[in-house]
């Protein structure tokens, strides 16, 4: 479907009406981020068509991915208990970067206070974490000592591929680790679409204290628009709650060719297992430029300066992670969105 409404408030309800019919995931998908039981951690490390095993990730020993190795025992079990992290090094090395990459997993689903994300029916959730090594590096000669960053990237997402053309909605639940709190004196970017030629993010959820703005509460979870607005539009915000998914979606039109010829952007929200709800209108938005979606923690460091890229200062002796489950993204170019798996 097309919009072909030039009024707003037509093409608002006639979104509404449209995904109020379709609450099941039944669309069809674009890329599935969602992590089998099956998959261990060595399956990160190699080709497995679910992220890619080379991007975004410290030089040296480096992030942390926490799944289920436990599932023959205490399948869908999808949490580390607290103090039973297991670790060890994983042998295979990446290109250039990285020596080392340590994991941990263990998990008791009986531990688990909460239910797994949403759309995570028969798959588990993945734990992306930072340390002092999570120092990224594009090149020999460009190295982000300003940042601490881990991000899965998907693996079919090339940055020209069919995820940022069309009518696309993005589906993504996150959720606080006790045992690894993240440090809101910082500012943290969690998912965002970066473009393709790197200029800019069209969508960027953030926590923390942002930089360059008064942060009322750090402790919430920011949805922006594309950066290259200043100030960038606040789509959406909510607190971040201990010890419950936030499951959002975000329809993205990458179509302008179309009435009202406007690139817009809606979202939806819900927390632990209820359905998502829409939580704004198909909003203008930038999101033009197509690019990569990022799913981790990217820490920028204070007092940067003109170059927080690389001046950003970092405390040392972290240990902090985000846990993301029932990353997909469907085909929306019908008006098909899911509310609910
Ligand atoms: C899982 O957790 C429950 C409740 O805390 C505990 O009774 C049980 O022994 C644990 N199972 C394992 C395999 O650790
Ligand atoms: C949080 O970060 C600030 C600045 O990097 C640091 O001074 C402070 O010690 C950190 N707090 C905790 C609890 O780690």
């Amino acid at each position: 479907m097309h919009f072909l409404s030039s009024n707003p408030q037509t093409l608002t309800s006639l979104v509404l009406s449209v995904i109020a019919a379709v609450k099941a995931q039944q669309c069809s998908l674009q890329f599935d981020g969602r992590v089998p039981g099956a998959f261990s951690a060595a399956t990160f490390d190699t080709q497995n068509n679910i992220f890619s095993p080379k991007n975004v990730f410290g030089q040296g020993s480096s992030s942390l991915y926490c799944v289920d190795v436990a599932r023959l025992d205490q399948a869908p079990c999808s949490y580390p208990v607290a103090g039973e992290q297991i670790f060890f090094d994983d042998p295979v090395q990446y290109s250039l970067l990285r020596s080392s990459l340590p994991l941990c997993f263990k998990c008791n689903i009986s531990d688990v206070p909460w239910r797994a994300a949403q759309f995570d029916v028969n798959t588990v959730p993945v734990e992306v974490t930072i340390s002092d090594q999570s120092i990224f590096a594009p090149s020999a000669n460009n190295v982000q000592t300003g940042f601490r960053r881990a991000e899965l990237l998907i693996a079919s997402n090339t940055g020209t591929d069919a995820s940022t053309t069309g009518v696309k909605t993005l589906h993504f639940s996150l959720m606080k680790d006790a045992q690894r709190p993240l440090n809101l004196s910082h500012e943290y970017q969690l998912v965002f679409l970066e473009s393709n030629d790197f200029s800019t993010n069209q969508i960027v959820l953030k926590t923390g204290t942002i930089l360059g703005q008064a942060t009322a509460n750090p402790d919430t979870l920011q949805l922006f628009g594309n950066v290259k607005q200043n100030p960038p539009q606040l789509l959406f915000s909510t607190p971040f709650r201990p010890g419950a998914f936030h499951n959002f979606a975000v329809t993205l039109d990458f179509n302008a060719l179309n009435p009202p010829k406007q690139r817009t952007t809606q979202v939806f929200f819900s927390a632990g297992a209820s359905p998502l709800q829409a939580v704004t209108q198909a909003l203008k938005n930038d999101v033009s430029g197509q690019g990569q979606f990022h799913f981790g923690v990217l820490k920028k460091g204070l007092d940067g300066g003109n170059d927080i890229v690389k001046n950003g200062v970092q405390e040392a002796g972290i240990n902090e992670g985000i846990i993301f489950g029932g990353i997909f993204e469907e085909d929306s170019s019908a008006g098909c969105v899911s509310l609910s798996p």
